[in-house]
């Protein structure tokens, strides 16, 4: 039995590259040229392939990890007839199918400078060993932009496709091949235009076509600079699917999982237009409310109603439209608990009927609702774990100082939710003020984006409409809502006697991840105590 150290091989001159994809795991059994990770430079993503077949017994990296040549990545146990003996440049070898290894020639060449615009003539690069290969995609135009790196055209060998990048950044003037093409290391491949200071060029300002000879190994005798990594696509790779490095890349910035979209290209190969295609979808279906945020949630089959009879199809407002995605989001996002209580404002209703004539001398209007905005701030003063929100880092609670309430306004265009600012500060006069004037800016479009910011919790009455009751949604990323509905005389048993008082219906919802139910207990035990004698404002 041997056991053997896997190590990192020539990396084409890169050094410190990011370990982003483990390809097996121990008790695995490799075949030689299987790949065994997925190592990205700031320049492309290789796929390092085992140089021998044999049994993984235990792994030397981990995702994350930044590695260079020699680094050992996992000790196998050697298949029979896997012998020990061959030296390191069997697993450079093998390598150069995902990277191409300048030869010193190419180092010799990289001797002038470049400050200005000049067309440089891109040869086919090292191909690996491979000799003649098929151009199966042209990945740009005469006239795109191109970044060093981008790819160029992909090839095929009867092994493996290797997208090639551009190895200098400017705009493209000719592409020499063409799709179906068969092509050798050193054939013209395009003529790009580089603009601007300072890149080390060769000779090979001069037409490659003009050129002679070839290395017979390495890169072109005049070849421009070591050419970044020639990246080798893998058919039925870790993923199962057919992608370059730089499609999944671009996959795993955007979270895209590849095998949940249809390939476009050439032999069912993903293009990067693929995923961008999938994400543009996506976007779409989810701003107009057609699919949840990823959920996986189907989608309401689309009807044709008119069989069934004389139909009108309106157009949404704007606020309507953002009213769906903001309530479609909080309902999917977030874990809904309500809670009922009834607070007797018998009281406090002979109180605010006492103030009318002067409410009236003040120019203002004293509904419930000032005297709702004051006890739920001073409920949440009481229980502050109705004032927080979940840290989008999923790790941590934001507590507040400040004391903001929306309060939800139903206008012609949709529902609006204005904030009253410092509610704990402010006094029933400034507040009933306040309250109108947000409520007539709702109706009459005139609010700001600044106007509906920053709520900590959000007051909802249909008391003037009606009802008993009703489950408001979360207005994340506030942790609760409460719903206000129609007070009514019911009798309410004293101790001896059933006697009328004036019920307000109240209902909390709230986001089971920052409240329990003990919290909305005391919340609302505390309002409902404060709405039942409003003097304890001052306690
Ligand atoms: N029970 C009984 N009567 C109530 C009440 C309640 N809970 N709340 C208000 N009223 C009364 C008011 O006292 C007033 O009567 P009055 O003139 O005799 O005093 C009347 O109903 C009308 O009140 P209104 O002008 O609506 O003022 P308000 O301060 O109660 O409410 C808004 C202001 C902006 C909240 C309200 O107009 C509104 O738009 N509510 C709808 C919110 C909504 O659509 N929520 C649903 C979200 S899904």
């Amino acid at each position: 039995m041997t056991i053997e150290i896997i190590p990192v091989p020539d990396l084409g001159g890169a050094d410190k590259v990011e370990v982003i994809e483990i390809c097996v795991q121990p008790g695995d059994v490799v075949e030689e040229e299987q790949s065994i990770v997925v190592l990205e430079s700031d320049k492309a993503s290789m796929e390092i392939p085992s140089p021998k077949s044999g049994k993984v017994i235990g792994l030397k990296v981990k995702e994350g990890d930044s590695l260079s040549e020699g680094d050992a990545i996992l000790e196998m146990e050697l298949a029979d007839g896997a012998g020990t003996e061959e030296p390191q440049q069997e697993v450079t070898t093998n390598v150069s199918e995902a990277v191409i290894v300048a030869d010193s020639s190419a180092e010799s060449a990289t001797k002038n400078v470049v400050s200005e615009s000049s067309e440089q003539h891109i040869p086919v690069p090292d191909l690996g060993g491979s000799d003649t290969v098929e151009v199966i995609e042209i990945c740009a135009g005469v006239g795109d932009d191109i970044n060093e790196g981008d790819s160029l055209v992909v090839l095929e060998s009867d092994k493996a496709s290797m997208e090639i990048p551009s190895p200098v950044t400017g705009k493209i003037i000719e592409i020499k091949l063409k799709e179906g093409d068969k092509t050798s290391e050193g054939d013209a491949l395009a003529v790009i235009m580089v603009v601007g200071a300072s890149l080390p060029v060769t000779e090979a300002v001069t037409p490659v076509e003009e050129q002679p000879v070839k290395a017979s190994t390495g890169l072109p005798a005049k070849a421009p600079m070591a050419l970044p990594a020639a990246s080798a696509l893998v058919e039925a790779s870790s993923a199962d699917v057919y992608a370059g490095p730089s499609v999944r890349k671009l996959a795993r910035q955007l979270g895209v999982d590849l095998s949940k979209l249809k390939a476009s290209g050439p032999r069912n190969r993903y293009t990067k237009d693929d995923v961008r295609g999938y994400v543009k979808q996506l976007v779409a279906d989810v701003n107009s409310g057609k699919v949840s945020n990823g959920a996986g949630i189907p989608p309401i089959p689309a009807i044709d109603f008119s069989k069934f009879g004389d139909v009108e199809i309106v157009k949404l407002s704007k606020i309507a439209k953002l009213t769906s995605a903001n309530m479609s989001r909080n309902w999917l996002n977030v874990p809904h608990v309500t809670q009922f209580d009834d607070a007797d404002i018998t009281e406090l209703e002979k109180f605010r009927k006492s103030m009318k004539g002067e409410a009236e001398r003040r120019g203002v209007k004293l509904t419930p609702l000032p005297f709702l905005l004051k006890a739920a701030a001073d409920a949440m003063r009481a229980e502050p774990s109705f004032n927080v929100s979940l840290h989008a880092d999923g790790e941590h609670l934001v507590h507040k100082s400040y004391i903001h309430i929306g309060m939800a306004v139903d206008t012609p265009n949709g529902l609006m939710v204005p904030v009253i600012r410092d509610v704990d500060k402010k006094g029933l006069w400034e507040l009933a003020a306040e309250s109108t004037e947000m409520a007539t800016k709702a109706r009459s479009g005139k609010l700001m984006p600044r106007d509906m910011q920053g709520a900590c919790f959000t007051i909802s009455s249909l008391g003037a409409i009606g009802g008993n009751g009703f489950t408001p949604i979360v207005n994340a990323p506030e942790v609760a809502i409460m719903g206000v509905s129609k007070a009514q005389i019911k009798p309410v048993w004293n101790g001896s006697d059933f006697e009328p008082r004036q019920m307000l219906p109240l209902s909390v919802s709230y986001d089971h991840r920052a409240i329990n139910g003990a919290h909305c207990g005391r919340f609302f035990t505390h309002m409902v105590a404060v709405l039942a004698d409003i003097r304890r404002l001052l306690l």
